[in-house]
């Protein structure tokens, strides 16, 4: 069967590495990755996947002129699997065109209904808010991709975080960080700026081949059934190592990384990144961005700070990988305090286009 699972731009390759243990990779596009996997994959799939945030069952895929063009496409096929449920049609739209995703789940919507109706002689019910089906219709620029939707709300959302904090990092990216560090089990890993633990906690649950998608509903549950697949998890203690500046939020960090079940491997601490001591092999982070004009001065201190604190705390293996919106800072004041970049990056995350980079001693 063919999928695709929609990503971060960015870490497309991150995810297409992840989705090689399920299926053959067909093709890597931005924000999306294609494949082919068993259809009985599709709980393991959204159980398991750790830099994916949402799977989609393709049911076609190509090239359109038109609303016209897309309504006939999607009318030519069936439907059968939403009989006696409700559906909506969702669209992202990326590109630009003389109509809206609006348009697109409008004329997709009529176009699923008017196939069921012609073959079954029966009108679908649409419920726009909570559906047991969800079509997707994406369109880039001039395809279009129809498939179902597996995940629903997207895999990113992790259940473990009941503390959020007001700037926490996306889990993808924490994940793909830790990915790109390429931190062994073995190694040391520290967040000197750790906020809610986010890159900690998706290691520790990496180490532990804890399932990012445990305790949770999937829209495939209307259509398969309520089966999920999660992964066979170990009690590996793990050398992880956060420290965040204000109590509040390693009192969070805590409590999302007890709830996670990984508390008993990484140390939260309060305390000042600039003062870091010690050694590490990885040290993964996400600081402060500056975006407040007022705040401009205040983060190039930081980031100075931050670059001479990590150099003293590396040996010559050691990996500093850190993400930002303020790249052009970082990566002079990291050259500033001879750090070397071994590999750079831009991640879209939401509005922002931000840089991660893996800088050496
Ligand atoms: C962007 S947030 C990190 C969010 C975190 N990755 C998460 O997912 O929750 C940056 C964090 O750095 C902390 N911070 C700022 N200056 C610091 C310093 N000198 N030492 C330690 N932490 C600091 C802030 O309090 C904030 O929680």
């Amino acid at each position: 069967m063919l999928f695709y699972v929609t990503t971060l731009r960015g870490v497309e390759d991150v995810t297409a590495e992840e989705i090689k243990n399920y299926g053959k990779v067909l093709e890597i596009r931005r924000g999306r990755v294609i494949f082919e996997a068993p259809k009985g994959f599709i709980p393991k799939l959204n159980a398991q996947l750790r830099c994916a945030e949402r799977v989609v069952a393709l049911i076609d895929r190509g090239k359109f002129k038109s609303l016209d063009e897309l309504y006939s496409i999607v009318k030519s096929h069936d439907y059968d699997f939403i009989k006696g449920k409700s559906f909506a049609v969702r669209c992202t739209r990326v590109g630009s065109h003389n109509f809206t995703s609006i348009d697109v789940s409008r004329v997709a919507g009529q176009a699923v209904i008017d196939s069921f109706l012609e073959k079954h002689r029966e009108r679908l019910k649409v419920n726009l808010d909570e559906p047991d089906v969800i079509v997707r219709v994406d369109v880039i620029d001039d395809e279009y991709f129809l498939g179902i939707d597996t995940t629903g709300e997207g895999l990113h959302k992790r259940w473990w975080r009941v503390y959020n904090h007001p700037a926490h990092l996306n889990a993808i990216i924490a994940c793909a960080m830790v990915k790109l560090a390429g931190w062994k089990f073995e190694e040391s890993l520290i967040d000197p700026m750790c906020g809610s633990g986010t890159i900690l906690i998706e290691a520790a649950m990496l180490g532990r081949n804890i399932s990012p998608g445990k305790n949770r509903d999937f829209a495939y549950f209307k259509i398969l059934g309520e089966k999920v697949e999660v992964s066979e998890e170990n009690n590996k203690i793990m050398n992880l190592k956060g420290v965040e500046k204000f109590k509040k939020h390693v009192d969070g960090a805590k409590a999302n990384a007890e709830k996670a079940g990984v508390l008993d491997t990484i140390v939260f601490e309060v305390g000042d990144a600039l003062k870091l001591e010690g050694t590490y092999d990885c040290i993964v982070t996400n600081p402060p961005y500056g975006l407040r004009v007022s705040r401009k001065g205040a983060i190039e201190k930081l980031y100075d700070g931050l670059c001479r604190a990590v150099k003293r705390c590396m040996h010559e293996n050691s990996r500093f990988v850190v993400i930002t919106s303020e790249f052009r800072l970082m990566s002079f004041l990291a050259e500033k305090n001879g750090l070397n970049v071994f590999h750079e990056r831009f991640v879209q995350y939401g509005g922002l286009k931000t840089k991660l980079f893996i800088f050496l001693k």
